[in-house]
């Protein structure tokens, strides 16, 4: 799969992407504007670049933790079954909590880290995605904030990847087999 050649198309630009990280992060501070911390989960890797450029823009006091699910590895096809490769540092029992996915597409990923973190008891759990895919949608799960609801394409960029590449690319593009 990974041998096919490609090229990648722009779908949405670095300048559009961080605008929007702005009023993401303003809606995201309004609806926290009286916690005393928020723990921002990112959900590894794909997420990497969004969370990065997304606390920088909240001027609450957060904390910053990870969890690494399986992937799709090297298809562009989901494998349903989510196992957890990485579990949060610290405990989020009465704490506010914000989930960060780079995409959600069949919504298995995200309803099972939500199930898992929810079963912790935190004081409140929301999601914000940068990308969302409504049309793959296999379980209904929703994120509190979505980036952009974009169409059935496979895109990298901006944190996201294709068999590992693309990650660096500023934009996202979507991925067109030649
Ligand atoms: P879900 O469990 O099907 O919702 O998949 C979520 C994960 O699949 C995302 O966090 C991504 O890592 C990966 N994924 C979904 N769509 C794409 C894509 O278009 N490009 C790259 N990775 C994707």
């Amino acid at each position: 799969m990974g041998e096919r050649p490609y090229v990648i198309d722009e779908l949405i630009s670095a300048k559009t992407i961080a605008a929007r990280i702005e009023a993401l992060a303003d809606e995201i501070e309004t609806f926290f504007a009286d916690s005393d911390k928020l723990i921002v989960v990112g959900l590894l890797r794909g997420s990497f670049v969004f969370i990065a450029d997304l606390v920088r823009e909240l001027t609450l006091p957060v904390e910053v933790d990870f969890i690494e699910t399986s992937s799709y590895g090297e298809a562009t096809v989901s494998s349903r079954e989510v196992r957890i490769l990485k579990d949060l540092r610290g405990e989020i029992a009465g704490r506010d909590v914000l989930v960060v996915e780079d995409i959600v597409d069949t919504g298995h990923t995200l309803k099972h880290v939500l199930h898992m973190l929810g079963g912790r008891k935190p004081a409140r759990l929301k999601v914000c995605a940068l990308l969302d895919k409504p049309s793959r949608r296999e379980v209904e799960v929703k994120a509190d904030w979505v980036g952009f609801e974009i169409p059935d394409e496979f895109v990298v960029g901006y944190g996201i990847d294709y068999a590992q590449h693309n990650r660096n690319l500023p934009h996202i593009g979507k991925v067109r087999f030649t």
